[in-house]
């Protein structure tokens, strides 16, 4: 029995490399080399060919090789009743508050201008945002949403969370529910979206969702590109309603040459690079849920299929 590595996006070889390394019995096939298919029991993967699921009859689980499931989860051919399984790295926790805190400081201490002042030569000092004042709002309170606002609250920024289910998390203002939205983004000015991508937060980012904010307030989206209607935002910012936004994930990836947003001075972006998974540290957990899986328990991570995360 084995385990597949079907990730056309990535190099096999270092996965290869840490996952044997944690079992140098592991019988691991990589993606389209997988041998009979009634041998595959386990799938890691990430940006897989869709239905591609349907050919292996013994599926025992399915695993992301990141945080996200949404990849996997829009499949028609997911086999019903296999779990899926995601990742939960403190290296990628930490990367992505390291993200979320660069983008947030690179709007209040003004860098964002200062770069578009030097490429002009022009020296203009800008006093910075008071952090005390400025209000950061965390879309998605889940562990890279509940880090984030940890880091930042240590910096002195007042934050609050916004999540479909209620939480507490000490010295975070905690709003839950469509109903608490708009009273989570009249407080907020800088808006952060850590959202896991559902049919539920699917262009959650919209006009309606700007409106709300105050005006000034600036967007940050590490999460994923559908969650954010582009031509709202585009409309946002031009009306000067938005003051900025950093994004990192788009609709389209990568993000096509004639597109409005790379050129936008309102906007900084980066190629999805928040945060990256290292085989190193994650191997580990993968082969304990192989181990699980085979000895017939639960996997770790898994997702609920109800709430598609
Ligand atoms: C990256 O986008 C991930 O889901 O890990």
């Amino acid at each position: 029995m084995a385990m597949l590595f079907m990730a056309p996006g990535l190099k096999a070889a270092s996965w290869v490399e840490h996952l044997q390394a944690q079992d140098p019995g592991l019988d691991l096939r990589v993606w389209p080399n997988s041998g009979p298919p009634e041998e595959i029991e386990f799938i890691l993967c990430w940006k897989h060919p869709l239905g591609e699921f349907r050919k292996y009859p013994n599926l025992k689980c399915i695993a992301s090789l990141g945080f996200g499931v949404d990849h996997i989860l829009r499949d028609p051919g997911l086999p019903p009743g296999v779990p899926v399984v995601r990742l939960v790295d403190e290296a990628m926790t930490r990367a992505m508050s390291e993200y979320v805190v660069a983008a947030v400081l690179n709007h209040t201490r003004r860098f964002n201008l200062f770069r578009q002042d030097q490429a002009e030569k022009v020296w203009k000092p800008r006093s910075s945002l008071h952090t005390p004042e400025v209000h950061v709002g965390i879309m998605g309170l889940g562990t890279l949403g509940r880090h984030a606002a940890a880091t930042l609250r240590l910096l002195g920024f007042p934050v609050a969370g916004w999540s479909r289910t209620a939480r507490q998390i000490e010295g975070v203002e905690c709003f839950a529910g469509p109903k608490r939205l708009d009273e989570f983004l009249a407080r907020t000015d800088i808006l952060v979206c850590l959202l896991p991508l559902t049919p539920a937060t699917r262009d959650i980012l919209d006009r309606r969702v700007f409106a709300r904010l105050p005006s000034g307030a600036y967007l940050i989206n590490a999460a994923r590109g559908d969650h954010l209607v582009e031509e709202d935002l585009l409309a946002a910012l031009d009306s000067g309603h938005l003051s900025g936004a950093c994004l990192d994930v788009f609709r389209t990836e990568p993000l096509p040459e004639a597109h409005p947003f790379w050129s936008h001075p309102g906007i900084a972006l980066t190629p999805h690079s928040a945060s990256h998974t290292y085989p190193a540290d994650v191997a580990p957990q993968i082969v304990e849920n192989y181990r699980r899986v085979r000895s017939g328990q639960a996997p770790l991570n898994r997702i609920d299929m109800d709430k598609g995360y």
